[in-house]
């Protein structure tokens, strides 16, 4: 943790003080990262009753949490938007995404105005269509609009990967790339432990490679949030920690690698966001580590991107997304 000195004029705004909202601000509470901490919230009742839950906790964090308005995003490092609404029974995805994209412009132009500097951190899903609606509302450049994206989804795949050969997840060198959401893929060609593939690693541990069993951890990873959501309504743990570990090299201009969300060019479709890992510090998310993909990875990755844009101009059809 940086040395409170470095520490007290960082100030990070939560639009959204909702499941997601409330657990990333207490993560990053906890953290030790951030002096200030503002909720923003349509539901201000709500947001105050979280603020004075979590400003007893701030007691012993040094920090200080509290509800604020849009002009509160001045000289924010960062504004992390997680507002929004969850799908209901017999609501259509595209349904979900122009109500939750209608919600984004009643956000995005606000933050823009009052922190044109700050760095847009977006979790609300479908998150890469609304990094990508995020990038438009605001008139940021790419670096400063950062979907979480597949950050969660590569959390989870390591976890998996690291129950089956028995090492930490930090000792798994292993991503997945493309959407959040059912399109995404698994690097298996770059994936590592101790500099070794995982076949070879594996074959030195004595541990029995199985194709199917590998296919078994990618698809617990994809399934883990509708599984969650089957038994308590909601993720927010996993993906508050997720934000936080976003915010973490942009507040200490850490230059860590992670797997965001940003728009960009991906193989061959312009104009679309999608994760691939970036390089985030203090100017936001660059994508400067291409990925070495085999040919079957490259072709997966133009499907990825090509699904995301399909809804990205059904939104332009119907005149959302001017
Ligand atoms: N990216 C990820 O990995 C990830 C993981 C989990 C959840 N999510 C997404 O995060 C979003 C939030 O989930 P949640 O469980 O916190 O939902 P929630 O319903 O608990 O909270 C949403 C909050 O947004 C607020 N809100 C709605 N419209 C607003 C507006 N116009 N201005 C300000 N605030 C507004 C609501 O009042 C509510 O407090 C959802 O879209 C969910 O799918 C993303």
């Amino acid at each position: 943790m940086p040395p409170p000195s470095r520490l007290q004029s960082i100030k990070i705004v939560v639009v959204g003080a909702g499941s997601v909202g409330v657990t990333t601000a207490y993560a990053l509470l906890l953290s030790g990262l951030a002096a200030e901490i503002v909720l923003i919230d349509i539901d201000k009742s709500r947001a105050l009753g979280e603020v004075t839950d979590m400003s007893h906790a701030a007691h012993y964090a040094q920090a200080r949490v509290r509800v604020g308005e849009y002009e509160d995003c001045a000289g924010a490092t960062a504004v992390i938007v997680t507002a929004g609404v969850n799908q209901k029974p017999g609501q259509t995805r595209l349904d979900l995404i122009k109500t939750n994209y209608k919600v984004f412009k009643s956000i995005i132009p606000q933050v823009a105005h009052h922190a044109p500097d700050t760095i847009l951190v977006i979790a609300t899903n479908p998150v890469d269509v609304l990094t990508h609606a995020a990038h438009r509302l605001s008139g940021f450049p790419v670096e400063r609009v950062i979907g979480s994206g597949t950050a969660m989804d590569t959390t989870r795949f390591r976890h998996e990967l690291s129950k089956h050969f028995g090492v930490n997840p930090r000792n798994v060198h292993a991503v997945i790339v493309g959407e959040h959401g059912d399109s995404q893929l698994p690097v298996w060609s770059l994936a590592s432990i101790a500099g070794m593939r995982l076949r070879d690693y594996a074959a030195q541990k004595g541990i029995p490679y199985d194709e199917q069993e590998m296919e078994a951890c990618s698809r617990r990873t994809k399934d883990a949030a509708y599984e969650i959501i089957q038994r308590k309504g909601k993720t927010n743990y996993g993906v508050a920690s997720v934000l936080v570990s976003i915010l973490e090299p942009i507040i200490t201009n850490g230059d860590a690698l992670v797997t965001v969300s940003r728009v960009g060019s991906y193989a061959g479709v312009d104009d679309v966001a999608l994760s691939m890992p970036c390089k985030l510090n203090r100017s936001g998310a660059h994508q400067d580590v291409p990925l070495l993909l085999d040919e079957k990875e490259k072709e997966a990755l133009r499907k990825s991107a090509e699904s995301i844009k399909a809804v990205l101009d059904a939104l332009e059809e119907d005149g959302l997304a001017e």
